[in-house]
C-alpha cells in the first residue's frame, strides 16, 4: 500500500488518506466530547477485560441532535427546563452501551429469571447489598436467576464525581459482569430510556430469558416466592404484575417530579399500569412491549409508559397482592412495619435502605424465625 508520506499521491490514495483523517478527527472530537462522562470509553479498549463484562466503544455513534423546533411547542418558554430539556432530546432512543454484558444470558440454563434494576452510579451501597441478598446469581430449583444493574451516566447533582463514578462503574462492571451502562444522563425524566434500550438490549442478547423483574434499587425482593409465582405462569403467554396503577391522573404542579404538562399528556388520565417500583413480565410481553414501543413516542414517567406500550399492544397489566411498593403497613400503624412475618409471603416491598434488606434477607433465612403468634403473611 502507498504510504500517505510519500512526495506526490495519485488522487485514489489522497482520498482514503482524506477519509481516513476525518474518521480520525471524528473519533477524537467525539472522545473529547463525552470524556468528562463516559470515562470507561477512554481506557476500556486498551484494558484487558474479562470475557464477560465489555467496555463498548461507542465510535460509530453521532451523538443524537436537540430538536430545536420544539420550542414551537405552546407555551415552551413557561416550560419548567427539565421539561424543555426532555422535549429538544424525546426523539433520541439510540445511546450507545458504555459497558455491556454480552454473556449475561449464556450457557446451558440461559436465564429463566433476569433481575433488572435501575440504579444511580451513586447507589453503589443498594447495589452491593441486593447483590448480597435477593439479587444473588444462583439457582432456585433448577431455574436459573441473573442480575443487571441499568444505568446512565451520572446526573448533574453527582457533576463533581463524575470521574470517580464512573471509574467506580468500571470496577462494578469487571468485578460482576452485571452492569448495562447507556450513555444518556441518569435523570428522573429519562428513566424511560432505560427501559426501551433494554427491551432492544434483551432481544439482541437474552432472547430466550423467560421473566424479567423490573425494579428500583430500593425494593426488596422475596426471589423464592417470586419463582414459586412464575412457576405457576407460561412464559409464553401474556404477563405483566405489579401494583396497578388504575386512573392515575397527570401531575400539574409545575414544582412536582412528576410534573407533566397538558403538552405532553392532554388526557386526564394515563392508561392502567403497575407502579414502577417493582413488577414482573413474561417474555411473551417483553417482545409485545419492545414491538408497541417502536410507535410510542417517549414518555417521562416511565411507569406510565409501560402502561402506555401495553395499551397500544392491546395488553392489559394485572395486580399482584404480593407486590408493595407502598411498603407493608398494618392497619392502623403509623409506619410501614419491618416484622418478616408480614414478609414471608410477599414478593416486592418498596422502600429499604441497604442495611434494611441485610437485616430482612438474613431475618426470613433464619431457620429460628417464629411466626407462630398469630402473625399472617398478608396484613
Ligand atoms: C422536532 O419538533 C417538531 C415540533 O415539535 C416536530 O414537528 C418534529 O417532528 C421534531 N423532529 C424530530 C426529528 O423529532
Ligand atoms: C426556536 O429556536 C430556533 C433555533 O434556536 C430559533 O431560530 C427560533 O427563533 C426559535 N423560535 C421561537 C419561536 O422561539
Ligand atoms: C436525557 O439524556 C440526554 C443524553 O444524555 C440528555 O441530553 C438530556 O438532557 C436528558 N434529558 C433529561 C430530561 O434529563
Ligand atoms: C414461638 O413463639 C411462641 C410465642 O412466643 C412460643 O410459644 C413458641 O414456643 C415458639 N416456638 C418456637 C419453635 O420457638
Amino acid at each position: 500500500m502507498a504510504s500517505p508520506c510519500r512526495r506526490s499521491m495519485n488522487p485514489k490514495t489522497l482520498t482514503f488518506f482524506l477519509v481516513g483523517m476525518s474518521f480520525l478527527a471524528l473519533h477524537l472530537w467525539f472522545l473529547q466530547a463525552s470524556s468528562s462522562q463516559q470515562e470507561s470509553t477512554r481506557d476500556g479498549p486498551t484494558e484487558a477485560v474479562p470475557a464477560a463484562p465489555v467496555a463498548v466503544q461507542p465510535l460509530m455513534f453521532s451523538p443524537c441532535v436537540a430538536n430545536d423546533s420544539v420550542n414551537t411547542t405552546d407555551g415552551f418558554q413557561q416550560l419548567p427546563q427539565r421539561i424543555q430539556d426532555f422535549l429538544r432530546y424525546r426523539h433520541c432512543r439510540h445511546f450507545p452501551l458504555l459497558w455491556d454484558a454480552p454473556t449475561k444470558c449464556a450457557g446451558r440454563r440461559g436465564a429463566y429469571l433476569l433481575l433488572a434494576v435501575k440504579s444511580l452510579p451513586a447507589n453503589y451501597e443498594r447495589r452491593e447489598l441486593i447483590r448480597r441478598t435477593w439479587g444473588q446469581e444462583r439457582l432456585y430449583g433448577g431455574r436459573q436467576v441473573r442480575r443487571l444493574f441499568l444505568l446512565g451516566t451520572s446526573p448533574p447533582q453527582d457533576a463533581e464525581n463524575a470521574e470517580k463514578l464512573q471509574a467506580l462503574v468500571g470496577l462494578e462492571a469487571r468485578e460482576h459482569g452485571d452492569v448495562l451502562q447507556w450513555a444518556f444522563v441518569d435523570t428522573f425524566l429519562n428513566l424511560t430510556l432505560k427501559h426501551v434500550h433494554l427491551l432492544d438490549w434483551l432481544a439482541v442478547r437474552c432472547p430466550r430469558a423467560r421473566f424479567l423483574l423490573s425494579g428500583d434499587d430500593d425494593v426488596f425482593v422475596h426471589t423464592a416466592n417470586v419463582l414459586s409465582y412464575l412457576e405457576t405462569q407460561p412464559s409464553d403467554r401474556h404477563l405483566f404484575a405489579g401494583q396497578l396503577m388504575d386512573g392515575s391522573v397527570p401531575i400539574r404542579d409545575s414544582w412536582s417530579k412528576y410534573f407533566v404538562p397538558p403538552q405532553l399528556f392532554p388526557g386526564t388520565a394515563y392508561p392502567v399500569y403497575c407502579s414502577g417500583g417493582g413488577f414482573l413480565l413474561s417474555s411473551h410481553t417483553i417482545r409485545a412491549l419492545r414491538a408497541a414501543a417502536l410507535h410510542t413516542p417517549l414518555f417521562p414517567i416511565d411507569d406510565a409508559y409501560m402502561g402506555m406500550c401495553l395499551k397500544r399492544a392491546g395488553l392489559a397489566p394485572s395486580g399482584h397482592e404480593g407486590i408493595r411498593p407502598y411498603g407493608v403497613q398494618l392497619p392502623g400503624a403509623q409506619r410501614p412495619s419491618f416484622d418478616p412475618c408480614l414478609y414471608r409471603q410477599l414478593l416486592i416491598v418498596h422502600r429499604f435502605a441497604p442495611y434494611e434488606m441485610l437485616l430482612m434477607w438474613k431475618a426470613l433465612h433464619d431457620p429460628g424465625l417464629n411466626c407462630s403468634q398469630g402473625h399472617r403473611g398478608s396484613s
